[in-house]
């Protein structure tokens, strides 16, 4: 038993999908939700982020000022994905992952209320500034490995790995956020469909629903390898139009996506892409193994503290 946000809880809960409430009892079935209109406690200020459950708001405390980042996803009573992401939100508590400061529930809304991570996701990032430094990759692969270790040692798999869902704050910390595709490593019930973004989805995940096997912990560290090569060369190794071509291209092709040869990367970025990469899932490495990599020992403090200075670099 793990302890997250101060209670003691067994991720089995988590499995347990409940279909038929009301929308009024739904302190009922999410746990230290507030049943009250946001905007009395918070002034929503422009939108910063806009992916594909949800809309994320700037936002000002109206009792002290503060700037919070408001999740606000569509929510009625049959919906499991955000009443999920919600809880396991609640559940975990790693400085690598984004958590919860409020869960408010108003007209069939979620919102979830977080710190505001000015500059933020790391797709912003390589967008406004170009390719990443390989010294700041291997900063965000050893921040990212700690966040989905715990996340695993929990039971849980993220499945969502992008430079979209991966944030960096104000201190130059490094969090893993948008827990919305997060499934329990041992729901095989779960895993009989592609659950993902595509460009990012390991080959294993793509073809799930082919071979009805299921996957496990390690498809992140695919989605991750994909995020270091995202980040190196300012875009993604594989492009689909539409995206979900993806599934067809990796039941025929058995060759991993590598790093651009173009530019000279250290042995030992190269080595950790090739083994985040690794076709054969049984052979890919876990968080906890990879993190054993010497690429993770490359730099130890932040290499993110003067981005924030930076005016161009905003959220959104
Ligand atoms: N706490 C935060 N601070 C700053 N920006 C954030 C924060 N949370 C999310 N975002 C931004 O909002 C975007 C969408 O949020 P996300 O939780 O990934 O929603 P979705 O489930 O719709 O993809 C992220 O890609 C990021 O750019
Ligand atoms: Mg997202």
């Amino acid at each position: 038993m793990l302890t997250g946000c101060g209670h003691d809880v067994s991720p089995n809960v988590l499995v347990k999908k409940e279909k038929h409430f009301h929308d009024t009892d739904i302190h009922v079935v999410i746990d230290g939700i507030q049943v009250k209109d946001p905007t009395n406690d918070f002034l929503f200020e422009e939108l910063i982020g806009n992916g594909s459950f949800g809309q994320v708001y700037k936002a000002k405390g109206l009792q002290t000022g503060e700037l919070f980042a408001i999740k606000v996803t569509p929510f009625r009573s049959r919906d499991i994905t955000p009443k999920q992401e919600v809880e396991i939100m609640q559940r975990i508590y790693h400085n690598n992952l984004m958590s919860p400061l409020a869960i408010y529930y108003w007209k069939q809304k979620l919102y979830i209320c977080m710190d505001l991570c000015c500059p933020g996701a790391l797709s912003n990032l390589y967008r406004k500034l170009g390719p990443f430094e390989e010294n700041e990759i291997a900063f965000v692969a050893k921040e990212v490995l700690q966040g989905l270790q715990y996340l695993n040692d929990f039971g849980y798999m993220h499945r969502d790995i992008k430079s979209d869902n991966i944030i960096i704050n104000e201190d130059g910390e490094v969090k893993i956020t948008d827990f919305g595709l997060t499934g329990w490593i041992e729901d095989r019930e779960d895993q009989k469909e592609p659950i993902g973004t595509p460009q990012w989805m390991a080959p294993e995940v793509s073809q799930a629903q082919e071979h009805g096997k299921g996957y496990s912990h390690n498809c992140d560290i695919w989605s991750l390898g994909i995020t270091m090569i995202e980040l190196a060369e300012a875009r993604l190794p594989l492009q689909f139009d539409p995206p979900e071509a993806v599934y067809t291209f990796w039941s025929e092709q058995k060759a991993s996506p590598q790093l651009n040869g173009n530019k000279e990367w250290s042995n030992s970025f190269q080595s950790f892409v090739q083994s985040a990469l690794t076709m054969d899932p049984s052979m890919r490495p876990t968080a906890k193994e990879l993190l054993k990599h010497k690429f993770n020992s490359q730099i130890n403090i932040t290499p993110f503290t003067n981005i924030f200075l930076d005016s161009e670099v905003t959220t959104g």
